[in-house]
């Protein structure tokens, strides 16, 4: 690319010219007719914003926290496969970045480095969480929540939609798999861990109920994220099974095909979690900041995003990395300063409003 980016979709262009396009195409693609994939962005465009004007907004705090650790931003960065596709120094080089920004890093199951190698390469306070698929071996799952204890992460997000691998057209079509010099870096037991037919493993074990959450509560005291609740009644039980937090999620569109948008189930998650001490995050489709101010207003503490950051990796590694959450924090101060709110506390949902109110048949009547 000769121009300097100016939005998120350049650094994607930037992937899409410069990665081998089998893994592109697995980092890009959805489920099926992708048509998830497609609302989890679309829906953004559904919901207006509605400026609050001659508020003091000369000084503006991004800041905030979740489960009680300071983040400089809401917005940070969701577990994804293996980085060491868009760049040689893979999830290293993603953790450096959040580090430098101050926001926390979610380490995938399936990286292409060890807990332990990504823990050493950022300083000791930088703020870390692993995401787990919980394995069909017992022992495998204990195994990987102790190396994640002891390479001090501080929180387990443990994906829940994944039971099987959805349909991607895109990987079928490329035949894409892991390169052979790639490998599941955490799973150091398998045998022959060339990662060739690793595409297709390395998916949470299918019988697992919220039986299994009260057992990694019963092996663990780190906190419990569940990532991907997509309905009211299973934000209730999560809530019952005393978790922490939910991500709402529907796996970037890559999983179930025919989901509403993560913004749009949003609302009810909220909602089930009132009164609760559960916190509420979201991801799917955040690519500006004003996508970020709309996913606060309706309730969530922060947001995830996933492929941005990997079009960051693909662009210039740890700064490329870096450069996609300046961008994204710096349109997100921006769209609160233009909206008229000075810290996140402020940010309801007054400031946001679906598009319906503002159709001529309905406005236009009112005169
Ligand atoms: C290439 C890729 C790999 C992913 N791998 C994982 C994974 O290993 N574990 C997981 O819980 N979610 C995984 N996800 C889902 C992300 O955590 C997140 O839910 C999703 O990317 C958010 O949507 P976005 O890409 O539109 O921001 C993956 C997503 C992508 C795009």
């Amino acid at each position: 690319m000769n121009n300097i980016p100016a939005s998120i979709a350049d650094f994607e262009t930037y992937a899409r010219q410069t990665m081998n396009p089998g893994a592109f195409g697995f980092y890009v693609g959805g489920a099926d007719s992708e048509i998830t994939l497609r609302r989890n962005l679309e829906a953004y465009n559904s919901l207006l914003l509605r400026p609050k004007v001659m508020v003091d907004v000369e000084k503006v705090s991004i800041a905030t926290t979740i489960l009680g650790e300071k983040i400089t931003s809401p917005i940070c960065v969701a577990p994804t496969a293996y980085h060491a596709l868009a760049h040689h120094d893979g999830e290293k080089a993603t953790a450096r970045a959040c580090a430098a920004v101050g926001t926390c890093f979610c380490q995938s199951t399936n990286s292409n480095y060890t807990m332990d190698q990504v823990a050493s390469s950022v300083p000791k306070e930088a703020l870390r969480w692993f995401q787990i698929y919980v394995q069909e071996e017992e022992d495998v799952t204990k195994r990987l929540i102790k190396d994640c204890e002891k390479a001090g992460f501080k929180a387990l997000v443990v994906t829940l939609d994944r039971p099987r691998l959805g349909k991607r057209l895109h990987v079928l079509k490329s035949g894409f798999t892991l390169p052979k010099h790639l490998s599941r870096a955490n799973f150091y037991e398998d045998q022959d861990n060339d990662g060739s037919d690793s595409y297709y493993h390395g998916e949470m074990y299918p019988g697992m109920t919220w039986k299994d959450i009260k057992f990694i509560k019963s092996i663990t005291k780190l906190p419990i994220v569940v990532k991907g609740i997509f309905r009211e009644e299973d934000a209730k039980l999560a809530a019952e099974n005393d978790v922490d937090a939910i991500i709402v999620s529907n796996h970037g569109g890559r999983q179930l095909d025919s989901c509403p948008a993560t913004i749009e189930v949003l609302p009810e998650i909220v909602a089930a979690c009132k009164g609760t001490r559960v916190e509420v995050y979201v991801d799917g489709g955040i690519r500006t900041g004003t996508d970020v101010f709309k996913a606060l207003a309706i309730g969530a503490r922060a947001v995830f995003i996933g492929r941005p950051a990997l079009w960051g990796l693909a662009y210039q590694g740890e700064n490329g990395v870096k450069q996609v959450l300046d961008m994204l924090n710096y349109e997100f101060r921006l769209t609160m300063t233009l909206s008229g709110c000075a810290n996140v506390q402020q940010i309801d949902k007054s400031y946001v409003a679906p598009v319906e109110r503002y159709s001529f048949t309905r406005t236009l009547a009112k005169l």
